[in-house]
């Protein structure tokens, strides 16, 4: 009922909401909204209570609140079994442990601070508390390890639809699932997945957006390369409100992937790349080398077309710009 409560207020801003009116939508009695008002003042809400008039939301606390989450929440699934924290190793950790314990799929983790929040290739992800999006999904597909990579696909078009969708930037995605705005990086995606007898038991999908840092928060190595949504939109952003739409996305991606296949998933990776049709470097396991990657295969690797006319595929790789051909 909390959740509804805030619903109503945030539904009209600035505005007194009457006892009368929320009693009725609600179907609660005058002193439950009392109790409920009460919580979220324990949240951090301020909310003013007029005679007469009614109650109206008057401040929000700047750091998420579950009551805030859950009214964004437009999901079936994804994101119900929710656990706020404060502040954590990082959310990949905790979403395991969850998932070790026999949670649900769709659980998830969100935490203001991470201090050990890591990224893809054994790098760090640092994210300013109270500005970013650090949360883990946990996923329980029944579907064979090798085809792991398909989510972290599927994860990078979620993320760019939801992004694009609520900010109206050009989002695009860089192999396999960075996604960038002129180039600059805004987002990263990490998958780990726990497997037995080659079938994936779970997937930790760990997901950092930056949203409403400043240029002051990011490390002058970091400026050329990375962006908030703030800066590149130059607006802030409900970070309850992008968690609701990303997760609504995801499910909807989720839902056709198993309905469907990678088929549909495969052809919007392709829409959205910005790495597709262009000479670019590919860093691998075993070195690098030039090449034009023209699409994706049917398990999600990356399709490249070489200089001497052949093709390789690569299913794990670092994409930089090529060096200029007459250097
Ligand atoms: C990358 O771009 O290398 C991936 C970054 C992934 C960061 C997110 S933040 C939430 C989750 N918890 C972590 O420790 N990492 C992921």
């Amino acid at each position: 009922m909390t959740v509804h409560l805030l619903t109503l207020l945030e539904a009209q801003p600035g505005a007194y909401v009457s006892g009368e009116e929320i009693s009725r939508t609600l179907g609660v009695s005058r002193t439950a909204i009392w109790k409920q008002v009460r919580k979220l003042e324990a949240e951090g809400y301020r909310i003013e209570a007029v005679p007469r008039l009614g109650y109206r939301l008057v401040e929000r606390p700047a750091r998420l609140t579950e009551a805030e989450l859950r009214a964004h929440l437009k999901t079936r699934e994804l994101g119900r079994h929710l656990h706020l924290r404060e502040a954590v190793a990082s959310t990949q950790d905790e979403v395991r442990a969850l998932a070790e314990q026999g949670a649900p799929e769709g659980t998830l983790v969100v935490a203001e601070r991470q201090d050990q929040g890591r990224g893809r290739m054994g790098r760090s992800w640092i994210s300013p508390p109270g500005k970013g999006v650090s949360m883990s999904l946990l996923l329980r597909p029944d579907v064979p390890l090798p085809l792991a990579p398909q989510l972290t696909l599927l994860s990078a078009v979620a993320l760019c639809r939801s992004l694009s969708r609520i900010t109206g930037l050009r989002i695009g995605i860089k192999w396999p699932n960075d996604l960038q705005v002129e180039g600059r990086k805004i987002s990263g995606i990490l998958l780990e997945s726990a497997a037995e007898d080659e079938r994936i038991r779970y997937v930790a999908v760990g997901l950092g957006i930056a949203v409403n840092l400043e240029e002051a928060d990011y490390p002058e190595e970091l400026r050329e390369k990375a962006v908030s949504l703030r800066m590149a939109a130059g607006r802030a952003f409900d970070r309850a409100a992008l968690i609701g739409e990303v997760l609504l996305e995801f499910e909807r991606l989720y839902d056709l992937y198993r309905e469907q296949g990678f088929e549909p998933i495969r052809l919007l990776w392709e829409a959205n790349a910005v790495t597709l049709n262009r000479t670019v470097t590919l860093y691998t396991a075993q070195g690098s080398f030039d090449g034009i990657p023209r699409e994706l295969d049917a398990s999600g690797g990356l399709r490249v077309e070489l200089p001497d006319g052949s093709w390789r595929t690569v299913y794990s790789a670092e994409v930089g710009d090529a060096a200029p051909i007459d250097r």
